[in-house]
Order: structure tokens, then sequence, then C-alpha cells
């Protein structure tokens, strides 16, 4: 990766023109949305409302399918963009398959989705650490490239999963993916998502996506790649001090535009230089003070 600041899985993630155009706007790498085994339309609307400090959604995993989605891949390949392909699936069986044709179609890692918050069969599995240590060991034990862990939020002990993903061999862990919440409107008394809870996402997470990865990162040997609510360069820095070796950026793009990559990124360097850092690896974890 040319830098530390990578496009987090589910934001523009469905195109290869689309996953460029965030790498031509300065993004280390670009994470995929989550692709499974056969094509899935998700959820029917309203999937994704607004709401204080962040973005709700339930979209239900819609996507194209291992097998088309494979030509986006190849196309993102051929112009030279570094991509994350972000995996999912109901059972060790079908992530292995997908990650066998997604790496095959030239994905430079892989990241696995084990904590959407919409569809149960794929939520609870990241909750249970036998499952997530199983699918981790599978997928690992099916490619050569590197593969990422991501980790739910909505657990109690965040630390424990963590350790079953490093046991199951993940290269990494990714935290946090988003957390379980609602919204209500007043005028029809309904639920506003028309599968009632989504995953919220954005600053209203941070907090929590901080706390998480620092319990993580006092857990594991393995990196941390931090997510949740990043918005600004302060917001990346804190991550790195908390333990994160890189940052993932999805949401701010909703308030920031794809302007967002080059603003963090820069302001990353100018921290670095007006600290006296010789580079982004002696701030990762500082804040446990054991740099
Ligand atoms: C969806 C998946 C996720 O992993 C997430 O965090 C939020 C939404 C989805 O497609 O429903």
């Amino acid at each position: 990766m040319r830098n530390p600041v990578m496009l987090s899985a589910g934001i523009l993630g469905l195109s290869a023109p689309l996953l460029r155009r965030v790498y031509e706007s300065g993004a280390g790498a670009v994470v995929t949305k989550s692709i499974g085994s056969r094509p899935r339309s998700g959820h029917p609307n309203p999937t994704v409302v607004a709401v204080d400090c962040g973005l709700l959604n339930s979209m239900g995993l819609p996507n194209p399918g291992v097998d088309e989605f494979s030509e986006e891949v190849r196309s993102l390949k051929r112009w030279g963009v570094t991509v994350v392909a972000s995996i999912f699936g109901e059972e060790a069986e079908e992530y292995v398959e997908v990650a066998e044709k997604l790496s095959e179609a030239g994905a430079d890692a892989l990241e696995i989705n084990c904590s959407c918050p919409n569809v149960r069969e794929v939520g609870l599995l990241g909750q249970d650490p036998g499952m997530v240590e199983e699918v981790t060991r599978a997928v690992k034990g099916a490619v050569d490239v590197p593969v990422f862990t991501k980790l739910t939020p909505n657990v109690t002990r965040i630390g424990e999963v963590a350790r079953a993903a490093e046991r199951g061999g993940a290269d990494g862990v990714t935290a946090i993916n988003t957390l379980r919440a609602m919204a209500v409107d007043v005028e029809t008394c309904r639920p506003i998502l028309s599968n009632v809870t989504g995953g919220l996402s954005g600053p209203a997470i941070k907090p929590v996506a901080l706390r998480c990865v620092w319990e993580v990162a006092e857990s594991v040997e393995i990196p941390v790649i931090g997510c949740g609510g990043i918005l600004t360069w302060r917001d990346a820095v804190e991550f790195l001090l908390c333990g994160a070796s890189a940052v993932q950026v999805g949401t701010a793009i909703m308030y920031r535009g794809l302007g967002v990559f080059q603003e963090i990124i820069q302001g990353i360097e100018a921290y670095l230089r007006r600290k006296g850092f010789g580079g982004v690896e002696e701030v990762v974890g500082r804040a446990h003070g054991a740099a």
C-alpha cells in the first residue's frame, strides 16, 4: 500500500469504475462491498437513513455474486488498483469458494465479513469465536494472499474474538464493523428501515471503535486495521495511537466527498513532521505506553 488510509467495505464498493475513482482520489487501497457465492438483491427499501452523527443501513448484503464480480476485480487490477475483496458466506465452504475465485481474479488481499448485523446467519457467525476461527482457518488454507478478519463490536469481549481470528491464522483484523441500531418515524409511528434494525456507522461510533481497537491491540500480535467514524486526520491518528497500523474510511465520503482521502493523508504527514516522528510505525500503539 502506498499509504495506510483505505476505503472501508460497503461504500462505493460494487463497481470497478467507482472503486478506481476512490483509488485515484488517494486511498492506499480499496475494500469492495461484501461478495457472496450467488447474486443477492438484498432488503427492500428503505435501506439507508441518515441519523444524528451517522448513517444507519440495512442493505442485506446485495451483490452480483462472485462470478460476475470477479470481472470487476480483473478490471481493477488492469488499472493498477490495490484491491481488498470483502467476502461473506453462511458457512466456511461458501467463504472458501468466494475467496478462491476472487484471489484467482487478482485480489491483493481478502477481508472476511463475518459480522454483518443485518443478515442473521452472517452476523451470528462473527459473535462466535469458534466459528470465526474456523472460517478464518478455512479461508487462509485456500488462498495465498493476506487475509483480514473484520470484527463486530456487537459482542461483550471483542478481544476474545480477535484472538480466535489470530488462532485461525488471520494476517490482521479489522475493527470495527457497524453497531446494531434503529430509527423510528414519529409520523408513521413505525421503524424507518424495512428490516427494522440496521448497522450504524460514522462519527457516532468513533469512541466505541477506538475502545475496540485498544482492546484488540492488547489481545493479539497481528496488525489491526482501525475503522469506524474516521472523518479527519486527527481521528485517523487517534486510531493509530490506540494500536491500528492502518485505517479505513467510508461514511466520511458522505460528509466530505472523495477529497477526504487526501485531507487525511496530508494531515497525517503534517502531524508526523510537526511531532518529529520518523513514520507512522512510531505512532502505532503509542497510547499504550509501549513506544
Ligand atoms: C451490511 C453489511 C455490513 O457488514 C454492515 O456493517 C452493514 C450493512 C448490509 O449489506 O446489510
